[in-house]
């Protein structure tokens, strides 16, 4: 992982995003995903993949409002309550390991855009053996939009920002060849625009809290890095999207 990675970098993310994220659209973005969510037929509790969970912000949120009892008392219980049911484990998905037909869904929030295109699928495809049989699969990701080939300068940003995009017909394509069914998928720059501009004055106005722990290189590269990826969206380069489907 490159200096994206490091710890003053993540606090500065953090900054922009609210605790526990380190994407746009922080815990709204988990009610969205969460949202797409379906609950077991027997009541039970869901267990819930979060690939690339990062500071784990949405593993978190789901645990908090996958029990009504829960959600109810949230405000009384103390973290380790939730933490119970949360299991953060530092793996690379690539070479990963679960036991078959474990979990009730899989979520990939802003990580499988880390993986490289010629892999995609083949990751893709060795975690679906995790997935129980009719276990939803959900993702938000960055994905390649109609003006990428012409945008001087595109390629050699996601080059260095390490990232690979696909379309979004490509994306639903991929899902399919790995045995997902009932793909939906939807576009939503709106949403990602506007949490950037939130996310970005919110922290703006906390800055010298946030200075506290992050020097000013930091804190600049990694607003110019967000700034810049929402006008390589406004340029019709990427976009936001989602996807739900299942097994
Ligand atoms: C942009 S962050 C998103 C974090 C979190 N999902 C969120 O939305 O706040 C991307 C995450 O993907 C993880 N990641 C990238 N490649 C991975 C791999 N091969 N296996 C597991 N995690 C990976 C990174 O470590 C990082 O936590």
């Amino acid at each position: 992982m490159n200096e994206f990675y490091d710890l003053e970098a993540i606090i500065c993310r953090e900054a922009f995003f609210g605790e526990g994220y380190g994407s746009v659209g922080g815990e709204e973005a988990s009610k969205i995903l969460a949202g797409y969510l379906r609950p077991r037929k027997d009541g039970g509790h869901l267990n819930v993949l979060d690939v690339g969970a990062g500071l784990g912000g949405f593993s978190f949120f789901i645990a908090r409002i996958d029990e009504p009892m829960v959600k109810l008392a949230q405000n009384r219980l103390a973290s380790s309550d939730v933490a119970e049911k949360v299991k953060l484990q530092v793996c690379n998905v690539e070479t990963a390991e679960f036991p078959a037909e474990s979990f009730d869904a899989m979520v990939w929030r802003a990580s499988l855009v880390h993986i490289p295109v010629s892999k995609k699928e083949s990751v893709l495809k060795r975690t679906m053996k995790w997935l129980k049989p009719g276990g939803q699969f959900i993702s938000m990701d960055l994905c390649l939009a109609n003006r990428a080939e012409d945008l001087q300068g595109f390629q050699e940003y996601l080059d260095f920002m390490g990232i690979e995009c696909v379309d979004i017909e490509s994306y639903k394509k991929m899902l399919e060849a790995v045995g997902l069914k009932e793909i939906f998928a939807k576009e939503d720059n709106a949403f990602y625009l506007r949490k950037t501009v939130e996310e970005l004055a919110s922290a703006e106005k906390a800055k010298s809290e946030v200075k506290k722990c992050v020097s000013e290189r930091t804190y600049q590269t990694q607003a110019e890095y967000w700034l810049n990826k929402s006008k390589w969206v406004e340029a019709g380069a990427i976009c936001n999207a989602y996807f739900v489907a299942h097994k």
